[in-house]
């Protein structure tokens, strides 16, 4: 069987951890050339080797999100490197400080949506003109479960995915005509170096009882519905929002 991302290049923010790192694997497993942005340039690099060393094709970034200079740069190196632009998954997030909303610090809110929000447009700004320009494409946005529903003590986090969805839906709905699908996906708790370097056990746990399926997600549970997000498989699918999260939601 073909594989679905011959040639095409993707870009994954976040790509050296988690999410992104089962991301950047499949798809250059699938055939893309992968570049692997990240502000953590030596697990960038880690991830790249085990890509080459799994006969797949990726090159790392160094990369700012939240700095909308090096994220253009970051669409640049992807062309510069491999001629062209066919997709995007804007993945990197942080989760800032577990606290309520009357006890958040102002500094805190700022770069949390920073981080989270303003890096999802700087980096569709910058990938849309490129993408445009070599023929059209599909990016996957990530949002959370945490994009529809509340967590009392997640408010900058909460706040910023719920907007990527809304600036998804409106990238769609013009940039659909431009030939560029856009979606977001909304994992719900999925078992990465975000939950277990911010949280307790006791906590994970109970968080993983939240789920009906009654366990954590998966990084590679995310990186399936993601990779047939980007794929011509899903050609009639773009301005939505795509759960996967063990019936967190239902
Ligand atoms: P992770 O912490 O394992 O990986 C995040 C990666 O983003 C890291 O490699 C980190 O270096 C990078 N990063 C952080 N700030 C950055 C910046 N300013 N510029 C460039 N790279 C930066 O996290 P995980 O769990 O894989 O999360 C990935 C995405 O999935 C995030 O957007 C997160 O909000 C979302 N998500 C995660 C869930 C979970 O339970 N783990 C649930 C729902 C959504």
């Amino acid at each position: 069987m073909a594989k679905r991302f011959e040639n095409k290049t993707i870009i994954v923010t976040g790509g050296a951890s988690g999410i992104g790192a089962a991301c950047a694997h499949l798809l250059a497993k699938e055939g893309a050339n992968v570049v692997v942005a990240d502000l953590n340039q030596k697990h960038a690099d880690k991830t790249v080797a085990e890509i080459s060393q799994a006969g797949g094709n990726a090159a790392a970034f160094a990369v700012d999100v939240g700095d909308p200079k090096a994220v253009e740069s970051m669409v640049q190196f992807a062309i510069d490197r491999f001629g062209g632009l066919y997709g995007a998954v804007n993945n990197a997030g942080i989760g800032g400080p577990a606290l309520p909303i009357g006890d958040y610090e102002i500094e805190d809110w700022h770069k949390v949506l920073n981080v989270d929000l303003h890096s999802v447009f700087y980096c569709m700004k910058y990938e849309l003109a490129a993408m445009e320009k070599f023929g059209g494409g599909s990016i996957v946005n990530m949002s959370s479960i945490l994009g529809t529903n509340g967590f009392s003590t997640a408010p900058a986090y909460v706040a910023s995915k719920h907007a990527v969805i809304g600036m998804t839906k409106s990238a769609a709905l013009e940039y659909s005509k431009r030939g560029i699908r856009i979606n977001a996906v909304g994992p719900g708790f999925i078992r990465t170096p975000l939950l277990d370097e911010n949280m307790e056990q006791d906590d994970i746990d109970a968080l993983a009882e939240l789920h009906p399926v009654g366990r954590l997600g998966k990084p590679e549970e995310v990186a399936a519905l993601t990779a047939f997000l980007l794929a011509e498989e899903s050609s009639f699918v773009t301005g939505s929002y795509h759960l996967v999260d063990g019936a967190y939601s239902a």
